[in-house]
């Protein structure tokens, strides 16, 4: 009876083991579905992270783009800002040109227009920047102080020798002394009433007509603009004498143009003068040298009282 019992219960115990664990085709264990739930959560939060992740790229490309954007525009704004800079650090050399120690200021153009070429409103290409501009009743063309029979100057306009012309001189006159000549400075920055002293004393001694062809009145002088230097005798006498050669050929490289030159006087309103360089800065002064034009050919004004 007691083995019949064991054998009954040894049967139920192994009918409980063969259907422990068994899988039902088709269906997932409770432990396949708990992985299979977990890979799905984890692929979820794949795609989110990728989701994430191309978001945060979107972002990135966007913020790329706009701090692309942000760098052209500032880039722009920095290239305005430094032509801004840069006009108005030519600006502080009226005269325009690389040496920017002036203590003068005043408005700069940019763009040459002559007057034959100067557009009118009705051209296509008409802009509204004129190369001349009139400050503090200063004329400037391309940064260049103009002062000639037809643009006078304030009677209280006062700079003194310009610094940055008086060191460009200095610089010329070592090198002229390094090929063995000897340039000095005559006469420099005159005020007003200076020049309208000089002036009458030529007026009484030849006559006003003859006093204009080589003396400026009071108010259109170039020594008032402080970016004028007469050299050496400042007379007939200095023509022609190695340092008047050297002068003509080399004033530019300093920033100096020679003003009146011979056979110019209907242009610039005064006889050949071998001994008066004007300051411009070299900016203005090569490509006026190259020219071979007088400034006033070179802006396209005319010198004459009105
Ligand atoms: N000699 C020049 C023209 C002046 O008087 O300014
Ligand atoms: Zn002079």
């Amino acid at each position: 009876m007691k083995k019949r019992i064991l054998a009954i219960m040894t049967f139920a115990a192994l009918l409980s083991l063969a259907s422990c664990g068994k899988v039902v085709e088709g269906q997932p264990s409770a432990n396949t579905i708990t992985t299979t739930k977990s890979a799905v959560t984890a692929s979820t939060t794949a795609v989110t992270t990728t989701e994430a992740q191309i978001a945060t790229t979107t972002a990135a490309n966007d913020e790329s783009k706009e701090a692309a954007e942000a760098q052209t525009t500032e880039a722009a704004q920095n290239t305005y800002s430094e032509a801004a800079t840069e006009a108005a650090q030519q600006q502080a050399v009226p005269a325009g040109g690389g040496d920017q120690t002036s203590n003068q200021s005043a408005p700069q153009q940019s763009n040459a227009v002559s007057s034959d070429t100067a557009p009118t409103p009705n051209d296509y290409n008409y802009g509204p920047a004129p190369a001349q501009y009139n400050y503090d009743g200063l004329t400037y063309i391309q940064g260049v102080l103009i002062a000639n029979k037809s643009y006078s100057l304030p009677s209280d306009f006062n700079p003194g020798l310009d610094a940055t012309c008086q060191n460009q001189f200095y610089k010329l006159q070592n090198a002229a002394a390094q090929q063995g000549l000897n340039i000095w400075l005559s006469s420099g920055f005159r005020s007003y009433d200076y020049q309208a002293q000089i002036y009458n004393n030529y007026v009484a001694r030849d006559g006003q007509a003859a006093a204009d062809t080589y003396s400026a009145r009071a108010g259109y002088s170039e020594h008032q603009t402080g970016l004028a230097i007469d050299v050496n005798q400042i007379d007939d006498s200095f023509a022609g004498t190695p340092e008047a050669i050297w002068l003509e050929n080399h004033c530019h490289e300093y920033g100096f143009i020679l003003r009146y030159p011979q056979g110019k006087q209907g242009i610039t309103g005064y006889q050949y003068e071998s001994w008066h360089i004007r300051y411009v800065g070299t900016d203005m002064s090569y490509p006026i040298h190259a020219s071979g034009l007088t400034l006033e050919e070179y802006f396209g004004i005319d010198s004459y009282y009105h």
